[in-house]
């Protein structure tokens, strides 16, 4: 069987850094709050004028550094992304642009957190079937340019980056030893739109802000993300017993702990970057893979288990050995 598999993997944060405290100047919030209702430290914003397509760029060529390829190796990219620079075109043509890519083909994917499984699977399928050979799946956000900075439930969450993975087609035995991609779960409700959305957008001619009950989707994700992670292991054929490194979607660290729990995995087989990171959306899987192998933790051969929820709702799952 035709599986996909990771070639490479980077990622590119912005160079400002918030911490905590700087909240404290402007809203009654303070690092303490912050820290122990969501294990959130610091987090990067954009530089004024620095858009998702700049940072997507620069994720992209740390991912094909990382493959030793060039974009012309690419088939290609697909971008997970709720805050493209424009309207249109995608995010995806302008990075296909921007890294120098003349053939190939490149579209966004909409899921909000959960952007990047979503674009994993289909990546995925398009590899499975042959329509494409390289494909640079992407997850960036600006989500700093979304947030109200009045809301102290929210603006203290999120941040911006962007990370890349290049998928490359290889053969396996069809059995859960191979490496790439083995099992891909999905899952959407659009009856939960009113916990978790942004109040404008293009066809209703405004512009909008970042808006969540996050209590309401705190309980949806503990859990629907360990049900989502369960289904998917189990479609590959294996258990939680199975899992060297769990690579949730990084929005709270309490929520994080609390997927590892029912999935009997212990915290040191968890990648953990909420703290460095918040939640930067499509971004965070990405952003966390990157650093996993990084830091020499992620190794070839590891089984790997992402999972994310966001907006929608949508959340899903992916299983691949790296
Ligand atoms: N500083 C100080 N106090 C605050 C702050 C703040 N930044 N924000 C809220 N509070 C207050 C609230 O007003 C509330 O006060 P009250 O009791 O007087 O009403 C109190 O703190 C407790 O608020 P809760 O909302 O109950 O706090 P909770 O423990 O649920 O934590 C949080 C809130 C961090 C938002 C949590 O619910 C959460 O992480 N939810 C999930 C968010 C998430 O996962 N989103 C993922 C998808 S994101 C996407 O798709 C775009």
């Amino acid at each position: 069987v035709t599986r996909a598999i990771v070639r490479g993997v980077g990622h590119y944060l912005p160079a400002r850094v918030v911490e905590n405290a700087e909240f404290e100047k402007s809203l009654d919030t303070s690092d303490e709050w912050i820290r122990t209702r969501s294990g959130i430290e610091r987090r990067h914003f954009a530089a004024e004028g620095e858009t998702t397509s700049e940072m997507a760029i620069k994720a992209a060529r740390a991912a094909l550094d990382d493959a030793g390829l060039g974009p012309d190796d690419v088939d290609a990219i697909v971008l997970a992304t709720s805050t493209a620079d424009f309207t249109f075109p995608s995010a995806a043509t302008m990075v296909q642009a921007g890294l120098g890519m003349t053939r190939g083909f490149a579209f966004d994917v909409q899921a909000v957190c959960a952007g990047f499984v979503f674009a994993m699977a289909n990546a995925n399928a398009m590899i499975a079937t042959g329509q494409a050979r390289r494909i640079l799946v992407i997850g960036a956000e600006t989500f700093s340019r979304i947030m109200d900075w009045e809301d102290r439930g929210t603006c203290v969450l999120f941040g911006d980056g962007a990370g890349a993975v290049l998928l490359e087609a290889g053969e396996g035995q069809g059995s859960a030893d191979d490496r790439g991609i083995l099992s891909v779960d999905l899952h959407s409700d659009g009856r939960h739109r009113d916990i978790l959305y942004v109040d404008g957008g293009t066809s209703t001619g405004t512009t909008g802000y970042l808006r969540m009950l996050g209590k309401e989707v705190f309980r949806h994700a503990v859990e629907k993300l360990a049900d989502t992670a369960h289904a998917a292991l189990d479609k590959a054929g294996l258990t939680g017993a199975d899992v060297d490194w769990l690579v949730p979607h990084q929005a709270n660290l309490r929520i994080i702990k609390a997927t590892a729990q029912r999935l009997h995995l212990p915290m040191e087989r968890v990648i953990v970057t909420v703290q460095d990171h918040g939640n930067t959306s499509a971004a965070s899987i990405p952003l966390a893979l990157s650093v996993g192998k990084a830091e020499g933790r992620i190794r070839p051969g590891d089984l790997v288990v992402t999972e994310a929820i966001g907006g929608g709702l949508a959340w899903g799952s992916v299983v691949l050995r790296w």
